[in-house]
């Protein structure tokens, strides 16, 4: 956990220490100790790495970039060859129409979200966030000075449109969506889309709709929200895009993303951010992305084989009343361990001695930080639905997968 602030707290205690550290760090060191401690492997359920690799092209378009020295900066927003080309697949693709100017290379989506939200955030201003969320997300709008406001899931774990203006109110700025959702797996359909850009329009928010599991999409099909305000001009667009190759090329240590702003002005605060946070993005990454963007039938062999996995691996959950129905697209599948008696946390380190299988408890999905009128986090409690969840990675080896959801099941069903 964080550490908390000291009751008056002074310029000493930095506002970021009080931020909670991602949840899934205490997951990564209790089965590196388990690993150490027995010197069984652990299956790791918990992290989001596929079981496929880079495909051989884009490593080549890598090492050939460092070996014919194109080592030197690019601009903050990278380089121009590459931008062109994501341009070009954000229309193919995403029915995205842009242009290369409001394109910016990252260091992974990651670093592309978090310098979005410095780039828009103002003194109090809110930031809507699912009530079960990527951590990071959190870390992000805490971060960039946001208070965070949660907004409310159905039942099966798709956003609540319809309850998304009770929580909203004057200085709500912007609004988080996550489709392909990280941790839920749930898909958001055009027309819900469409009817919460309709909100935002109605209240003058940003809409930042985070589509790093783009590809990964199993039932329905992918709807990019920038598609959907295409027709407008730059200066009426409210939407931010950020896109990974982490997932759909399994780049995930090479550490390139990139986002999209919705016109020029948003484009010039965003330039600010990068050229004081990265100065540029590595030219040699960018050049394996270049190589990416023409991998199109591996993306469509990786979709497959994470879709072969769910399907093989979940339906043993299912069965077993730990999973109400497959996800319908990302990485991650949300059990209930409720019925077994234990919160998640228990049943996640319960698992791990007994089965070393690791998988991460969602209490840390779900985190409500109070946060002061100094913008200081005073104190961190968690959303009581989400005790008894925990999220299990589906994009790594097949085989592995279901042994370790076999396990898991006999693990709940001896409670
Ligand atoms: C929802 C979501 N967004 C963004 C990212 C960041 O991806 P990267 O920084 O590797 O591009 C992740 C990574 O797990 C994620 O789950």
């Amino acid at each position: 956990m964080a550490a908390s602030a000291p009751a008056s707290a002074s310029a000493e205690f930095p506002p970021a220490a009080g931020i909670p550290p991602s949840c899934l760090h205490d997951v990564f060191r209790a089965a590196d100790a388990l690993e150490r401690e027995t010197g069984r492997p652990v299956n790791q359920l918990h992290v989001g790495e596929p079981s496929f690799r880079m495909p051989p092209e884009v490593a080549e378009g890598l090492t050939k970039a460092i070996t014919d020295g194109r080592t030197t900066y690019t601009s903050a927003e990278g380089m121009p060859r590459l931008r062109e080309a994501l341009t070009a697949k954000l229309e193919t693709e995403n029915g995205h129409h842009t242009t290369p100017d409001r394109v910016f290379v990252s260091p992974g989506s990651c670093q592309g979200l978090a310098a979005l939200l410095q780039s828009i955030a103002t003194p109090g201003a809110e930031l809507l966030l699912p009530e079960v969320h990527w951590p990071i997300h959190l870390q992000q709008a805490l971060l960039a000075g946001f208070r965070p406001v949660f907004y409310p899931l159905r039942a099966d774990l798709g956003v609540d449109i319809e309850r998304l203006a009770d929580v909203s109110g004057p200085r709500t700025r912007a609004i988080v969506v996550n489709t392909p959702s990280n941790p839920t797996g749930a898909v958001l359909e055009e027309a819900e889309l469409r009817r919460l850009l309709a909100l935002a329009e109605e209240h003058n928010w940003y809409v930042i709709s985070d589509e790093a599991y783009e590809h990964f999409v199993y039932e329905g099909q992918h709807v990019s929200l920038a598609s959907l305000e295409r027709d407008l001009p730059p200066d009426r667009r409210r939407v931010f895009s950020t896109y990974s190759f982490s997932k759909s090329y399994a780049m995930t240590g090479c550490r390139l993303g990139y986002v999209v702003t919705p016109n020029d002005v948003t484009a010039s605060a965003l330039r600010v951010v990068q050229e004081a946070s990265i100065i540029a993005p590595a030219t040699p990454v960018q050049y394996a992305g270049l190589a990416a963007l023409d991998a199109h039938a591996a993306v469509r062999r990786h979709r497959e084989m994470v879709r072969a996995a769910r399907d093989e691996a979940l339906p043993m959950l299912v069965t077993a009343g730990l999973l109400d129905a497959l996800p319908a697209g990302g990485w991650y599948a949300l059990l209930d361990v409720g019925r077994t008696g234990m919160d998640a946390n228990t049943f996640a380190e319960g698992l791990l001695a007994a089965t070393d299988v690791a998988v991460a408890p969602a209490t840390g999905f779900a985190l409500r930080p109070v946060v002061d009128n100094t913008g200081r986090v005073t104190e961190v409690g968690s959303l009581p639905m989400a005790r008894h969840l925990v999220r299990v990675a589906i994009c790594g080896d097949r085989e592995l997968l279901c042994a370790g959801v076999r396990a898991l099941v006999d693990f709940a069903s001896q409670r």
